[in-house]
């Protein structure tokens, strides 16, 4: 077996990032082995679909159970390496509400909660791998104990395609947040030109839903190009 290096530094994150306590425990403390691709790569999660119903396509609410916030339509392709969709892939998504609160006992912020924002959705890739979510714009959110970080608003994401190569943990930045520029998640991978594919793009703003600004992303599953995995 043969030792690799560690991952493109300036591409995906670093790994151990000064002043993000958890990152130590979350990226490997040994060098990588490269080793021939096995039934373990190849294979996937069998029917996960079937076991995972998709969930809420719709986490903004209509009426009087219309979540508070900016309302979003959210549309993300997943694709491979080249370019081509990973039709089938399902797609849980998660993020917090307008004021910044997650409903999670470790969110202990101290933002109200929205009794019409429960911030969590899975869906299944399209044909074209593409997923259409219909949201509220997430806050920003202090990270506790660390002095002043504060998250700007994001997206998590996690994707299951057909093979474990295409399991893809992330997350997703919005375009003109002045947050963006001092995030320690998102400033753990150096390189420009691959952070700026973390951040959506705002689609022009005629001939969208009523009432909703309207993201595009991309989620590059695996490869060169391959969306840099965040937890
Ligand atoms: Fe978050």
């Amino acid at each position: 077996m043969i030792a690799i290096e560690r991952r493109d530094p300036r591409t995906q994150s670093q790994g151990v990032e000064p002043g993000y306590a958890q990152t130590d425990r979350r990226w490997p403390a040994q060098p990588l082995i490269r080793r021939p691709l096995g039934a373990s790569e190849l294979s996937g999660p069998i029917e996960v679909m079937r076991r995972l119903q998709p969930v809420r396509g719709d986490l903004a609410g209509h009426g009087a159970k219309r979540a508070i916030g900016q309302l979003i339509h959210l549309r993300a392709r997943v694709v491979d390496e080249d370019g081509a969709p990973v039709a089938g892939a399902a797609v849980e998504i998660w993020h917090c509400n307008a004021a910044g609160k997650y409903i999670h006992p470790n969110d202990t912020h101290e933002a109200p909660p929205d009794p019409n924002f429960y911030g969590a959705a899975r869906l299944v890739a399209d044909r074209d791998g593409l997923i259409e979510l219909r949201t509220i714009k997430p806050g920003a959110y202090p990270v506790p104990d660390t002095g002043g970080w504060w998250r700007p608003p994001h997206v998590h994401f996690s994707v299951w395609g057909r093979v474990w190569l295409s399991r893809l943990v992330t997350q997703m930045f919005f375009p003109g947040e002045p947050l963006n520029e001092k995030d320690a998640i998102l400033n753990a991978i150096r390189e420009p030109e691959a952070r700026s594919r973390c951040i959506a793009r705002l689609a022009p703003t005629e001939g969208g839903p009523e009432n909703a600004l309207v993201y595009d992303y991309q989620l590059v599953v695996r490869g060169r190009n391959g969306t840099p995995a965040m937890p």
